[in-house]
């Protein structure tokens, strides 16, 4: 027993050691070893380590024995979950991260660290930077992001799938992988046949002399009208879509000027919002792959008629995809069957992420498992997930919307955001304390960031309300109050004197100070950064950063108050002392927040 024993512990110090800078990813593998050795048989113990809610319970818990003794119950030898803690306690191999364990209440494993294995985690953070948890294998990750659709106006929900995506992007860009961010513009289908026809009749000369359309929306209403009310038009319309389709160059060279004109509007958004690298590539794109991919499910013996259409039923969902419409056309089902098979394909994507709104789950749900069953791809080697998410509704919890009742323009929206942000700051005087330039960046800063902030704060499943009020408040976990904080971390060094290469050569040679519980705990606080990240690249619930970049900014004002980091002279206000290590303390604080910032797309300003 004792040699099998040494051999799965140099087997899983190991995985140990593969976890790096994860601190709940090392000692999950240091439990799944005690787990393995103490119940054998039991293959699929859960390992449930995770940091302790309160303090005095130690720093991290281990959860597993109760589970255990259910499943040990469940086999009919049943013992109490206590012992089953002790069991497992007694099976710990030796390692450099856990001080001591002891056993709370019905068979909680309590964990305190060691702080020799916190302190050189901190310190990294200054003399490498903040590192990411080490990858197992570097990925082709492709984000369908954004997407909105050509001729209609982008709206909020295009908005969240934009913030959102753009998150992920950089989580997954922070990590190491290859990402392959796709906007999926909706410009492709029968209504591009009434818009083109609109533009020919009202701008003759398109071919030679761009048409001076200002708003691409009152331009697809009058298109719309004329579609509605005169048959004849109609006709037009539909034999421009076969000539569209066809490739005609007159007609694509028209469908061109239409995409730009949208193409334009999107981009001045994406510039404000800092996207960059959103590769276009609309539903068009698939034209020719949507005739390939229909011949092979025909040949496939996959497709079944029903009223003309012709649709394929998957196994996991009730409704059927339509894959050719009943005049020959194709659908947004048959666009996304074409899109996933690229994606996997041509793209070589091991990892497929739709940011795509809650309401089109079951199309989704019934695309994956059609490609599933085609065998497609496998779901062992590629991961394709819906990252869905809810509406935005307005201050009077119905779906948002301007006091008449249109939608809200985002450029309007933007707008108001600047205009509040700038009265907010304002209202705090920094107008007389800031250069102008200075509070023009503090301005935007606060702008985008509370937008993006308040859409990624919050459980992306859920609904959110959309409340510039909330938003701008500079108390709770809000962008104002993290962006505060954050200047003023930023100054503490600024105002200690101490210039931050100094204070990076010292932390080659100073140690972290962690003897003070507040010390401690912010320590133990930002060494959980990676194990954050870790979290959030499985579930991709972004605001879990938040949460966490939050956490870490409640921990440092607790040390703050009662840790100096500056001894000022009482009368003369002058310097008496300063304490390194604690600034140490401040400096890694700010590098972390300042990585959740970036990862969140968010600018934080040197003063503000
Ligand atoms: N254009 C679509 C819409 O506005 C979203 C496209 C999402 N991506 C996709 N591959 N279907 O609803």
């Amino acid at each position: 027993i004792s040699h099998l024993k040494r051999s799965i512990v140099e087997e899983e110090s190991q995985g140990g050691d593969a976890a790096g800078n994860n601190v709940c990813g090392k000692l999950t593998e240091i439990f799944r070893t005690a787990l393995r050795v103490a119940y054998p048989a039991l293959t699929n113990a859960p390992v449930a380590v995770q940091p302790s809610q309160v303090e005095k319970f130690g720093d991290y818990q281990c959860n597993s024995a109760m589970i255990i003794a259910q499943q040990l119950k469940a086999q009919g030898s049943p013992v109490s979950p206590r012992v089953v803690a002790q069991q497992i306690q007694a099976n710990i191999p030796s390692n450099d991260v856990i001080e001591k364990v002891d056993i709370a209440g019905p068979g909680f494993i309590n964990i305190h660290l060691k702080k020799s294995f916190i302190t050189p985690l901190v310190t990294g953070i200054l003399t490498q930077g903040v590192l990411p948890p080490p990858l197992s294998k570097k990925r082709k990750v492709v984000i369908d992001m954004s997407s909105p659709n050509i001729a209609k106006e982008m709206h909020i929900g295009h908005l969240r799938s934009t913030i959102i995506g753009e998150s992920i992007s950089r989580l997954m860009e922070f990590v190491g992988h290859d990402v392959l961010k796709v906007n999926h513009l909706g410009d492709w289908g029968t209504q591009f046949g009434m818009l083109i026809t609109h533009l020919a009749d009202q701008f003759p000369n398109y071919l030679n002399e761009s048409p001076p359309i200002q708003d691409l929306q009152k331009f697809y209403k009058e298109s719309k009208v004329r579609f509605d009310g005169d048959e004849e038009f109609k006709k037009r319309a539909y034999k421009m879509v076969v000539r569209l389709q066809g490739g005609e160059p007159s007609i694509i060279k028209a469908w061109e000027l239409i995409c730009d004109i949208s193409k334009t509007e999107f981009n001045k958004i994406y510039a404000r919002l800092d996207v960059k690298n959103l590769i276009p590539r609309g539903e068009s794109f698939y034209q020719e792959r949507m005739n390939v991919v229909v011949q092979k499910l025909e040949a496939g013996g996959h497709l079944e008629f029903d009223d003309g259409r012709k649709i394929m039923f998957t196994p996991d969902s009730a409704v059927p995809l339509t894959i050719v419409k009943s005049d020959g056309g194709y659908t947004y089902d048959t666009s996304d069957m074409a899109t996933l098979y690229q994606r996997v394909h041509e793209d070589k994507g091991e990892r497929l992420i739709y940011v795509v709104d809650a309401g089109q789950a079951t199309h989704f749900d019934a695309i994956f498992s059609g490609c599933r069953k085609l065998g497609w791809y496998d779901p062992n080697n590629v991961r394709i997930e819906h990252v869905s998410f809810g509406v935005v509704l307005g201050e009077d919890k119905k779906k948002f919307k301007t006091r008449s009742g249109d939608v809200v323009k985002l450029v309007s929206l933007l707008d108001e955001g600047l205009r509040r942000s700038l009265e907010t700051l304002k209202e705090k005087g920094r107008d007389k304390v800031l250069t102008a330039e200075e509070l023009k960046a503090a301005q935007e800063s606060v702008a985008y960031g509370c937008i993006k902030y308040a859409d990624l704060s919050h459980r992306r499943t859920n609904d959110y309300i959309f409340s510039f009020d909330k938003m701008l408040e500079d108390k709770g976990n809000t962008a104002v109050y993290l962006l505060y904080a954050y200047t003023r971390i930023r100054s503490i060094s600024r105002k200690a004197e101490v210039l931050a290469e100094t204070l990076k050569e010292a932390a080659k040679t100073t140690s972290i100070p962690v003897e003070h519980p507040k010390e401690w705990k912010l320590a133990k606080c930002l060494a959980r950064f990676p194990e954050v990240i870790s979290r959030t690249l499985d579930d991709l619930f972004i605001h879990g950063i938040c949460d966490y970049l939050y956490e870490v900014a409640n921990t440092f004002t607790e040390f703050y108050e009662v840790c100096y980091c500056i001894v000022k002279n009482k009368q003369t206000g002058e310097i008496e002392s300063v304490d390194t290590g604690r600034l140490l303390l401040c400096e890694a604080t700010a590098a972390i927040m300042a990585k959740c910032f970036d990862i969140l797309g968010l600018h934080p300003v040197e003063k503000m």
